[in-house]
């Protein structure tokens, strides 16, 4: 009687334990019947976007990133302000700065067509992530699929959580710490500065005023980047100074090595001595040990604190809770 006893609560317990195990694991095949389009929309809304203007490649893949560090993986970024949201927009990581909105919402306008009130916003920026990469030359990657979409934005969260690009080593370190990610995930995400662009006013003091930075590279930046603050603040460089025929490859980490990293956050993961450097130094010298880390820490990324199960909403329009 007694082991029968323990016999079913052993196995309620199990049952138990696999039930949100389930619900909290995000999946590769998660739409696989529900939408079985959904990538490939992705993909060829992504690439028309990038065709337009290649930039958006770039945009899109930050802003996966700024939705994942704030409350996690679910969309809240693409919240817009209203009477009882405080957009995320307005964080000052975000304004001015974040883009791809409008790729969000075209993605998301066929997806519903295609397959309505199933695939979540938090998804599709998961997606449109990878195709972003991919369509700069970069590598692909499974995304794992399952998020639902916030009912609230975190302002405050945006604020404190995304990292500063005046950041030094010990800073960024806790703040990829403080979503699970370590510092060989730092160092191989922040290769996604590959491609994309920076205003002035991120990299006005290290181009003025630091002293590790290439005599030439710094000269090059301050001609279209004034010492004077709010004088071309939103004049816009390149992130990585070498131009190739793909976009997304190893040279971030190759400018790293000749101090020529444009943010101060860049030029600290080869200014210290650690196991961040030893990393740069590999990437530098191997696309494919790049490409196989930044993927691998992609997956980690796309795994901070989703909402799964019953938690959240699929939003019918990405901009606002349903
Ligand atoms: C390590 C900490 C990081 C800091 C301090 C940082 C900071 C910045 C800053 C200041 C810009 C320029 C924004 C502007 O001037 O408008 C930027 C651009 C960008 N960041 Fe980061 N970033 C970090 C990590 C990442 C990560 C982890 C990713 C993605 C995996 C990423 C992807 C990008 C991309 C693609 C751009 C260019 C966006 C565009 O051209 O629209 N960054 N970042
Ligand atoms: C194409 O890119 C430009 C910016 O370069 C943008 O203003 C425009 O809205 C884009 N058009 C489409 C259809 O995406
Ligand atoms: C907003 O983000 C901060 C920093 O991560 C966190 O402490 C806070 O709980 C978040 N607020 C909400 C309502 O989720
Ligand atoms: C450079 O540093 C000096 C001294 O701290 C400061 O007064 C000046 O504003 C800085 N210039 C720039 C462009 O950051």
């Amino acid at each position: 009687m007694a082991s029968t006893t323990h016999v079913i609560v052993t196995l309620a317990l199990v049952t138990l334990l696999v039930a949100c195990h389930a619900n909290a694991q995000l999946t590769a095949d998660y739409y696989a019947t529900s939408c079985p389009n959904l990538q490939t929309i992705v993909r060829s809304v992504t690439q028309q976007a990038v065709n337009n203007e290649s930039r958006m490649g770039a945009s899109l893949l930050r802003l996966f990133f700024h939705d994942c560090f704030v409350n996690g993986c679910d969309g809240s970024i693409l919240l817009d302000d209203s009477t009882t949201i405080q957009s995320e927009k307005n964080a000052l990581p975000n304004l001015n700065s974040v883009r791809g909105f409008e790729v969000i919402d075209a993605i998301k306008s066929q997806v519903e067509a295609a397959c309505s009130a199933t695939v979540s916003c938090a998804d599709i920026v998961a997606l449109a992530a990878r195709e972003g990469v991919f369509a700069l030359g970069g590598p692909s990657w499974t995304v794992l699929l399952g998020r639902r979409d916030s009912l609230i934005a975190n302002l405050s969260g945006a604020n404190t959580d995304l990292p500063s690009p005046l950041s030094d080593l010990p800073t960024l370190v806790s703040a990829f710490q403080a979503k699970g990610l370590n510092l060989q995930d730092l160092t191989a995400l922040s290769g996604a500065h590959t491609i994309g662009q920076a205003r002035c006013i991120t990299f006005r003091g290290r181009i003025y005023n630091e002293t590790n930075i290439n005599s030439n590279f710094a000269a090059t930046r301050q001609a279209t980047c004034p010492a004077t603050a709010g004088i071309g603040d939103n004049n816009l460089a390149p992130l990585d100074v070498q131009t190739s025929a793909q976009p997304f490859d190893n040279a971030y980490y190759q400018n790293l090595l000749t101090q020529r990293g444009l943010l101060h956050s860049d030029q600290v993961l080869f200014s210290t001595a650690g196991l961040q450097t030893a990393q740069v130094l590999t990437y530098s010298l191997s696309s494919t040990n790049f490409f196989r880390d930044f993927t691998a820490s992609m997956v980690k990324m796309g795994n901070i604190s989703p909402l799964t199960g019953a938690n959240g909403e699929i939003r019918r329009n990405c901009r606002l809770v349903n």
